[in-house]
């Protein structure tokens, strides 16, 4: 028997086979795999996965995917980063950075496509397709061209050129749509009802998303085999969020750590901060907005798994917080000169909600948080582009060069050291300067 079971509506509880469909015919809910998790548990343990593949591969067993010959670009099993000197900004002991930047793609997103594109296959469609805010469609690109499939990738007409570029280069067809991604996923979803393409986050979304479960996994694993006090996603759709939490309760539900007691929280920007805004108005209803934030990534006004993101938040004693434009710059930068890590837009989101939730005492100084830094910041040039210190121009000329350096500081120019040197009105915020002054 197969330890996968099919798919089951999440509100009627009404099962179907595998089949590449999504909402329930019955109350149009959302359809989730299903398995059977005593055979889940019986084919795997500690020891197999650490001698797996260091990619998500090392967790097949989890995945809705009844072949291993999978699309594979070796995405996965990040690093698992200890950040010392941003925890020690933030008064906490062991904050970690989950770093999906370092992704084939640079973003998360190879994770739920790798299991989509390999499910694709699995059903032998011939072409795959993606509604996306950047990220998405670079990664959808790239698994077709290694799956030798045809892609079409649909992105709103306002993407960053790192977004472009890192999905035009696979060579699928990019087609930029007059509007918001909202406006992107109506027309991807007629269009695959009348196409039948396999669009990753549409008809095949159950599939999809479940690949998002290894992030969780990866967090427990890289833990030592533990689930973390604290775990903080960004939200676009919040399937992300969603799915890493169901990586941590299934990884104790097969026996592999014990229950996880997490908190979990999501970072939205400001400007699409639909989930925030329940939890902050203690209301049940995710109401869409029109999006607007230089998050560009994470720019969606009607997030498809919101509500049970809310749901997950709250039963778990969790929060979240939203960060405006400047907040998500100031956030990048703080990562990047704490950590050396330069996330794009998203994961600046995620360090300004992190550092807001820090500054309102949501974790204690010992306990585990982890933040998911899930996109990398060349893809998002523009919204640093003039706002970081200029170059120091020299001729070749050991003279001219220490005319210069008579003019820098002696030590490291941190935010609180050499604020001074800083330009932009994110560093000079006072918040960030009264943390950076404690260090
Ligand atoms: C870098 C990055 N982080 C986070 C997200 C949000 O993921 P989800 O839509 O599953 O909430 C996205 C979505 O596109 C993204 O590109
Ligand atoms: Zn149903």
């Amino acid at each position: 028997m197969s330890r996968i079971l099919g798919l089951r509506c999440r509100e009627c509880g009404r099962t179907y086979d595998q089949e590449p469909i999504h909402v329930c015919d019955y109350c149009f809910g959302p359809l989730e795999v299903e398995y059977d998790y005593d055979i889940v548990a019986k084919s795997t343990s500690r020891q197999a996965i650490a001698s797996g593949p260091r990619s998500i591969f090392r967790y097949h067993a989890f995945l809705p995917l009844e072949s291993t010959d999978v699309v594979d670009l070796g995405t996965g099993f990040t690093p698992f980063i200890h950040a010392q000197n941003l925890g020690h900004l933030l008064g906490l002991d062991h904050l970690y950075i989950k770093n999906d930047c370092v992704n084939p793609t640079y973003s998360f997103k190879d994770r739920p496509v790798a299991v989509a594109a390999s499910k694709a296959r699995e059903f032998q469609f011939d072409t795959l397709a993606c509604a996306s805010t950047g990220n998405l469609a670079g990664s959808v690109a790239a698994h077709a061209a290694k799956a030798n499939l045809r892609a079409f990738v649909f992105i709103p007409n306002d993407l960053e050129q790192g977004k472009i570029v890192g999905a035009a280069i696979y060579k699928p067809y990019v087609i930029t749509v007059e509007g918001n991604y909202d406006d992107v996923n109506r027309l991807s979803s007629e269009i695959a009802d009348k196409y039948g393409w396999a669009f990753v986050n549409i008809n095949i979304r159950p599939y999809y998303t479940e690949g998002s479960k290894t992030l969780g996994f990866e967090v427990a694993e890289q833990l030592g085999w533990q689930a973390p006090d604290h775990l903080i996603a960004p939200i676009g759709s919040g399937g992300l969020l969603c799915k890493a939490y169901k990586g941590l309760q299934e990884f104790a539900r097969a026996g592999l750590i014990e229950a996880p007691k997490t908190h979990m929280y999501g970072a939205q920007p400001a400007g699409c901060s639909t989930v925030v805004r329940s939890l902050q108005e203690n209301s049940n209803e995710v109401i869409p907005v029109k999006p607007h934030t230089v998050a560009k990534s994470l720019a969606m006004g009607n997030p498809a798994d919101g509500y049970y993101a809310l749901q997950i938040i709250r039963s778990t004693g969790g929060g979240g917080e939203e960060a405006t434009d400047e907040e998500i710059i100031g956030g990048m930068r703080l990562l990047a000169e704490t950590e050396g890590i330069f996330a794009e837009t998203a994961g600046g989101v995620t360090i300004a909600a992190l550092k807001k939730l820090a500054e309102q005492g949501a974790f204690k100084r010992h306990e585990t948080v982890v933040a998911l830094i899930t996109g990398n910041g060349l893809k998002t040039q523009e919204a640093v582009t003039g706002q970081l210190d200029p170059v120091i121009p020299v001729r070749a000329s050991l003279q001219d060069f220490e005319v210069q350096l008579a003019t820098l500081p002696r030590s490291r120019p941190t935010s609180s050291s050499g604020g001074e040197t800083w330009s932009t009105s994110a560093s000079n915020s006072p918040t960030l300067q009264n943390l950076s002054r404690s260090r």
